[in-house]
């Protein structure tokens, strides 16, 4: 090689090197509701570990439960100019206005496992979720096996307003309709995190005493609150009272081995590497289908223990 080609080499390797410092990293918001359940931090660290992978600059914001934290949130990802926002709604409405401003910036915004109502749907590229309202009849589905078809059953609901908890709750009734024996004798929010859930099954055990023979917990936190408040009553969760949940976290196995809880369906917070995907094909000019579904799996706790080693949250 000549000295000019060994000149020219490097003169080019220079460049690669410049452009490559100078490359600029993907900049992506990400409002996530807060961290009310184990299932929830579980997606936080599959967004946060999918963007550090591709190298992606990710402001992330943790929204405390409060629609307005996550409007806040919205509002500074466009002052700072991001190129694509993830959003985790914490309710289904109110999103109309703040969904203007960021469409008016030319900014995607992707939704990750909760839905929202809106008249305009340009107002964002995808939802990435699973299909809520199926989960709820699965769940009432197993508990009409589990009780063959008679149950008085307690249920603890998801956040107000939020996408899982209408849906779930849609589901799950339709679900019992055609059992006549199986009816809800009393349903209240335990904002789908494990104090709130021990807190209102604490007083249902107290009104209803031993009338309640089945719990249907709109997430396995909740559940799990449920038979820490069972067992306090003297009582046997699993046993004296069924209890069915969904999400899948580590803990329902747990749970489930020990015979405390009798079911679970699987509702995936590995979303992070998905909203990635859909940016890029957004940010390629594709137009994204509305709903990319994401398949539910039931685990009923004969089950639990052959699957425990491989759960990933
Ligand atoms: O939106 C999904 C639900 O939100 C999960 O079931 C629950 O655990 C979470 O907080």
């Amino acid at each position: 090689m000549t000295s000019r080609m060994v000149g020219g080499l490097i003169a080019s390797l220079l460049v690669c090197f410049t452009t490559a410092l100078h490359a600029k990293a993907l900049v992506v918001g990400f409002s996530q509701i807060g961290a009310e359940s184990a299932w929830r931090t579980a997606e936080t660290e599959s967004v946060k570990s999918a963007a550090k992978e591709r190298g992606v600059d990710l402001k992330f914001s943790d929204a405390q439960g409060k629609q307005e934290n996550q409007i806040k949130a919205l509002r500074s990802f466009i002052a700072q100019k991001v190129d694509a926002i993830i959003l985790a709604p914490v309710v289904e409405t109110g999103w109309e206005p703040v969904l203007k401003e960021v469409k008016r910036a030319k900014i995607p915004v992707v939704l990750l496992d909760r839905g929202i109502k809106v008249s305009d749907p340009t107002l964002y590229t995808t939802l990435i979720s699973p299909d809520f309202v199926n989960e709820g009849r699965e769940v009432a589905r197993m508990l009409a096996e589990k009780t063959k078809g008679t149950a008085k059953i307690v249920e603890l609901q998801g956040t107000p307003g939020s996408a899982p908890a209408l849906d779930r709750k849609k589901g799950f009734d339709e679900g019992i309709k055609a059992f006549p024996n199986m009816q809800i004798i009393k349903s209240q929010t335990g904002n789908f995190n494990r104090a709130e859930g021990k807190q209102v099954m604490e007083a249902f055990l107290k009104s209803e005493g031993k009338n309640i023979n089945a719990v249907y917990a709109h997430n396995d936190d909740m559940a799990l609150g449920a038979i820490q408040a069972i067992e306090e009553a003297g009582l046997k969760p699993g046993t004296d009272i069924v209890i069915y949940s969904i999400d899948a976290v580590k803990s329902a196995f747990e749970a489930m081995i020990a015979g405390k809880l009798n079911g679970t369906v699987e509702c995936t917070p590995m979303l992070g590497p998905k909203a990635f995907e859909a940016i890029d094909r957004v940010r390629a000019g594709e137009v994204l289908e509305k709903w990319t579904k994401q398949e539910d799996k039931n685990f009923p706790q004969e089950i639990a223990a052959a699957h425990i080693a491989s759960r990933m949250y």
